[in-house]
């Protein structure tokens, strides 16, 4: 039988979080709703940070109330703090994630604090996730290079990975967030965190700027990393990482696993109906935001 490799759906969030029109929480719900039916076991689905940091996010409760939970699924949302960890808690979150980053730079622009005060904030977030047995993950973010500081060193990675951990957090997943990793720069990376971090704990986030993130997944694959997020039809970028392309494709990512013979328990049909209905309706309301922003010029 072939190995389990798990793909962490992220579209709905990080896919959807960059788009500049309001997609409506009906779509957000149906996307979410049909990616349920793919085979999928986890799913993040919202934010609950700030509206007036990421507009696009401001629907977080109705769209937890209103998707069709299924049996087996685990609906997952981010939380920057103790106030979002609380709202997520009330809208009936299967999962939390707390993020920072491995660059001062993107930390300031991302979350308005430097890396040291964010695990301070978070800190209590997984006090709370701990006290209500919520599981709990990590992102650490910039993983290899930071759109406002540059090439990031492995230790940078590896300590805020470690206080993570520390923290509680079931898993780890380390954010290419601009999409600038190539499979030299990540093997660099994962050969020092190996020496310190078991990859159970460490899942792969990458972003596909440069075309390489199925390359990327490949070489985290060696290093024994078995979970990766992906984003359906490769949406996808971060508010506050100019350039940051989509997430790789959920759908060119199971295909590519299969193809190696990689078990994801996906549903490929399934994923492209899902990918086609995001690519309809979901692209019509960019396209309708669009045409009222070009009308309004
Ligand atoms: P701040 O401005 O420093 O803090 O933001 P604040 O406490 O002054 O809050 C600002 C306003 O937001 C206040 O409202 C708060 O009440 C409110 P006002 O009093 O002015 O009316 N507020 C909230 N509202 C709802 N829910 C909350 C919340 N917290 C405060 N939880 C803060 C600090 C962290 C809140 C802000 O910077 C923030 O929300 N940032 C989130 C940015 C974000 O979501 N970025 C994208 C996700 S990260 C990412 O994409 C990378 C990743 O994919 C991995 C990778 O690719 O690398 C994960
Ligand atoms: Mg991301």
């Amino acid at each position: 039988m072939s190995e389990p490799v798990t793909i962490y759906e992220v579209g709905p969030r990080d896919g959807l979080q960059n788009e500049a029109g309001f997609v409506p929480t009906a779509d957000k719900i149906a996307l979410i709703d049909r990616l349920s039916e793919t085979g999928l076991t986890r799913i993040e689905a919202t934010s609950f940070v700030s509206p007036k940091w990421v507009p696009q996010m401001a629907d977080a409760a109705e769209v937890m109330a209103g998707i069709r939970r299924a049996a087996g699924i685990r609906y997952a949302v981010l939380t920057p703090n103790l106030r979002g960890f609380q709202a997520a808690l009330a809208a009936g979150a299967d999962e939390a994630a707390i993020f920072a980053s491995a660059s001062e730079g993107f930390s300031r622009k991302n979350i308005n604090c430097s890396i040291a005060e964010s695990l301070e904030r978070f800190a209590p977030v997984a006090e709370a996730a701990r006290a209500a047995g919520l599981p709990l993950r990590g992102y650490v973010s910039c993983i290899v290079e930071c759109p406002y500081d540059g090439p990031v060193a492995p230790a940078a990675v590896e300590r805020v990975t470690a206080a993570l951990l520390g923290m509680g957090c079931y898993e780890v997943s380390l954010g290419d967030t601009i999409g600038r990793g190539t499979p030299k720069s990540v093997e660099l990376l994962l050969a020092s965190l190996s020496r310190s971090i078991a990859p159970s704990l460490l899942a792969g986030h990458f972003h596909d700027t440069g075309g390489l993130a199925l390359d990327n997944v490949g070489v985290a694959l060696t290093y024994g990393i078995r979970t990766f997020d992906s984003a359906i039809g490769g949406l996808g970028g971060c508010p506050y990482a100019p350039g940051a392309k989509g997430n790789v494709s959920t759908l060119a990512l199971a295909r590519r696993l299969a193809a190696e013979g990689w078990d994801t328990g996906l549903d490929l049909a399934a994923l492209e109906r899902a990918e086609a209905f995001m690519a309809g309706h979901i692209a019509a309301a960019y396209r309708a935001a669009d045409s009222a922003l070009s009308l309004n010029r």
